[in-house]
């Protein structure tokens, strides 16, 4: 919808390569999208519509956790812990510091978090469609015994972060004219793109 580049087809294969590292990177990346939300919620409580938004776009990556750490709990794992995010610094290095610019950044940059997240997740739940047995969950136990279809949980978590960035999207409008949104969208476009393609291939999200 609104990404400059398409993610390289040698990703999905570094990406998979550690499965593990790969969930417990996507299970922070939720965390943070909620806690990116609920920040938004802490700094901008007078915009009513916003925080309801936000409010329940907080709720929504909440439960996408949850989604996550199961998806790690069925192959007998625990989540490893958050590494830098070299993408989401970069682009968070963007945001502008006066009002309503540091707003508008804000869910800009939000936004394309989200659109990256959408195209990458649907690679995931194509190529985990295609490579059921290599990705199933090893039967652990009775309490272990769920199997989720990890190509379906992540057809519908690629579903939800489009839909997340038109949220962004329809919040950042109001806030300057059209014009000026449009010409926003085309840098932080063309700049999302060069930060993705200077980052090495890894088994992460971004
Ligand atoms: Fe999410
Ligand atoms: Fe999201």
């Amino acid at each position: 919808m609104i990404l400059a580049s398409c993610t390289h087809p040698r990703w999905f294969v570094a990406a998979t390569r550690d499965l593990h590292a790969l969930l417990s990177d996507h299970l922070h990346c939720e965390r943070k999208a909620a806690e990116n939300a609920l920040s938004l919620v802490r700094r901008y409580p007078h915009r009513g519509a916003s925080v309801d938004a936000l409010g329940r776009l907080a709720h929504e990556e909440t439960s996408h956790v949850v989604q996550v750490a199961t998806l790690i709990a069925e192959r007998g794992w625990v989540p490893r812990g958050d590494l830098p995010n070299q993408y989401a610094r970069a682009l968070l290095a963007e945001v502008r510091g006066r009002e309503p610019e540091r707003l508008l950044d804000a869910l800009l940059v939000a936004a394309f978090i989200e659109a990256r997240s959408h195209e990458r997740l649907g690679l995931l739940a194509r190529g985990f469609a295609d490579a059921p047995a290599k990705t199933a969950a090893p039967t652990l136990g009775p309490e272990t015994r769920v199997n989720s279809d990890l190509g379906a949980v992540y057809r519908a978590l690629a579903t939800a972060e489009e839909r997340h960035t038109r949220i962004f999207l329809e919040l950042a409008e109001p806030l300057v004219p059209a014009r000026d949104l449009a010409d926003r969208l085309a840098y932080l476009s063309e700049r999302e793109a060069e930060i993705l393609a200077a980052l090495p291939h890894l088994s992460r999200v971004h």
